[in-house]
């Protein structure tokens, strides 16, 4: 049986820095680019960008697209447009889950080794940080058990509370990263 290790970490910093196979941005439904991290995307992407979203016909909320990156170091960016947080009574927490296991079902596809996450729904979208961080994990824990090929799942932390966050989750007791298929 092939061992598959997935590495999972957090870091403080700018998505759009990271030299992965692909980073999520965490869009809308129209992928025709906002602010937070979808307007730092398509600044960094240059707009060939917009031009090919342009031609996506939006997506709806939990789902995933994927195009190249452009002039980012990514080699994609997979667009996820997440849940509008509403008081956690209109299933959120079922399609913020969606996003994270859309996107690597795409990494998959792709056959991508490496993949950045922002974190998803917790800025605009208002999804409260510390009921969205252990989804977020938790997700990828379980999508990552037994794939072939993705290496390395980064949790591409803006804030300073998020980066604690997202540590003190990972180093939690019993949280190996290592997965075996
Ligand atoms: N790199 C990494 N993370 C970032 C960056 C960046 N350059 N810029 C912002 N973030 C973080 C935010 O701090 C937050 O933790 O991304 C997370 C998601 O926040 P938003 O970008 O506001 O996204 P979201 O809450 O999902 O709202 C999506 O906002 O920008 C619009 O078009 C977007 O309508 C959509 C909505």
């Amino acid at each position: 049986m092939s061992e598959t290790t997935t590495r999972l970490r957090a870091v403080h910093g700018d998505i759009t820095t990271l030299a992965v196979d692909a980073i999520v941005n965490a869009a809308n439904s129209s992928l025709l680019g906002g602010g937070g991290v979808d307007g730092a995307i398509h600044r960094a992407a240059g707009p060939e960008l917009i031009a090919v979203c342009r031609g996506l016909g939006g997506c709806e909320s939990g789902e995933a697209r994927i195009t190249p990156g452009f002039r980012l170091p990514a080699r994609f960016v997979i667009h996820a447009v997440g849940p509008i947080w509403r008081g956690g009574v209109h299933a959120e927490q079922e399609l913020l889950a969606s996003c994270y296991r859309r996107s690597l079902q795409l990494a998959f596809e792709y056959g991508l080794r490496s993949i950045a996450f922002p974190a998803i729904s917790t800025g605009v979208y208002a999804f409260p940080r510390e009921r969205a961080a252990p989804i977020a994990i938790g997700t990828v824990r379980s999508c990552c058990a037994g794939n072939p090929t993705l290496r390395e799942v980064v949790f591409c932390c803006f804030s300073r509370d998020d980066f604690a966050l997202y540590r003190s989750l990972l180093s939690a007791p019993g949280a190996s990263s290592t997965l075996s298929s």
